[in-house]
């Protein structure tokens, strides 16, 4: 697996804007200590039954869903390449009092050693920002479907690609993603929870850190949908449902985004429907 250099840049980005979304996340921990959860339906409903079930959550950023898959009756390991992330997720687990296993790894070498190690589970689950990260489809489907349990499902919730299309202003702007061709993101990860006002944060938006200026540059890598599946099917991969969704969860990534119950954020009136997310549960046979 070729470009660490690329995962290492990236790996940079992500640990330069953990702490400036942290800083909106208000008392996340109490919320979860509470018995709440910051899981959507979407995910939820491709989850399906979690009690007493092994899940590795994939690219778990600061552990929030994490968290909330274990109330759910997991037993959690949750991997992310970003160092910040990692420790911003054991200190919400300890916060919490929510034990769940979190492992700081570049997603392809824990998937390869994991392997090896003949860890298996049965439920792999990854959401909302996952796929532009990864320059190989196909190794990252391969290393899914050797850790998973024979049966056991890989559940991923995720932006549309058909949304990429759009600039801000909803302008139909771009190609559609394929081949993923690498994008240079000169300013780096955004502080995007602040710029979903709200969606983001469960427990309440805090003002916390303003004018957040991103020092590490990153790469996105852009995917369209049939390439998404064919890789998990080329690694054995069935795609039992694939579901694709009018609104965003949470995040307000246009302009003018209308918001309906449940923190679910919908096109302004006069844009026609486009889907805006996907999800997809696949099945090891
Ligand atoms: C948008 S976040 C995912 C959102 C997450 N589901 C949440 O609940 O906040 C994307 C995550 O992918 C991680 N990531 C990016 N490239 C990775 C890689 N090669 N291996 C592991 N994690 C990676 C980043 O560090 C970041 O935490």
């Amino acid at each position: 697996m070729e470009r660490k250099d690329l995962r290492e840049q990236i790996r940079l980005s992500w640990n330069g804007a953990v702490g400036a979304h942290d800083s909106h996340r208000g008392d996340l921990s109490g919320v979860l200590r509470a018995g709440g959860s910051t899981l959507f339906p979407e995910e939820l409903e491709l989850l399906g039954d979690l009690e007493g079930k092994t899940l590795a959550h994939l690219q778990c950023n600061s552990g929030g869903d994490s968290l909330s898959l274990v109330l759910g009756g997991a037993a959690v390991t949750g991997v992310d390449i970003s160092d910040e992330a990692i420790s911003s997720a054991r200190r919400l687990s300890a916060e919490a009092g929510i034990r769940a296993n979190f492992e700081r790894a570049d997603v392809y070498d824990w998937l390869e050693t994991a392997a090896r190690r003949g860890r298996r589970f049965d439920i792999i689950f990854s959401s909302y920002g996952i796929v532009c990260w990864l320059p190989d489809l196909d190794a990252w489907a391969r290393g899914i479907a050797a850790v998973l349990t024979g049966g056991g499902r890989f559940v991923l919730v995720d932006f549309h690609p058909a949304a990429d299309m759009f600039d801000e202003r909803w302008e139909h702007a771009s190609a559609y993603p394929s081949g993923g061709e690498r994008l240079l993101l000169e300013e780096g990860v955004s502080d995007y929870v602040a710029d979903s006002g709200g969606g983001l944060t469960p427990a309440g938006f805090v003002e916390g850190e303003r004018d957040f200026k991103n020092p590490h540059h990153s790469y996105l890598f852009q995917w369209g949908l049939g390439e998404i599946i064919t890789a998990l099917a080329a690694a054995g991969l069935r795609a039992v449902a694939l579901k694709e969704y009018p609104y965003v969860n949470g995040e307000r990534p246009f302009s003018a985004m209308g918001e309906l119950p449940g923190r679910r954020m919908v096109p302004p009136e006069g844009v026609p429907a486009v889907p805006l997310m996907f999800g997809v549960c696949a099945e090891k046979a």
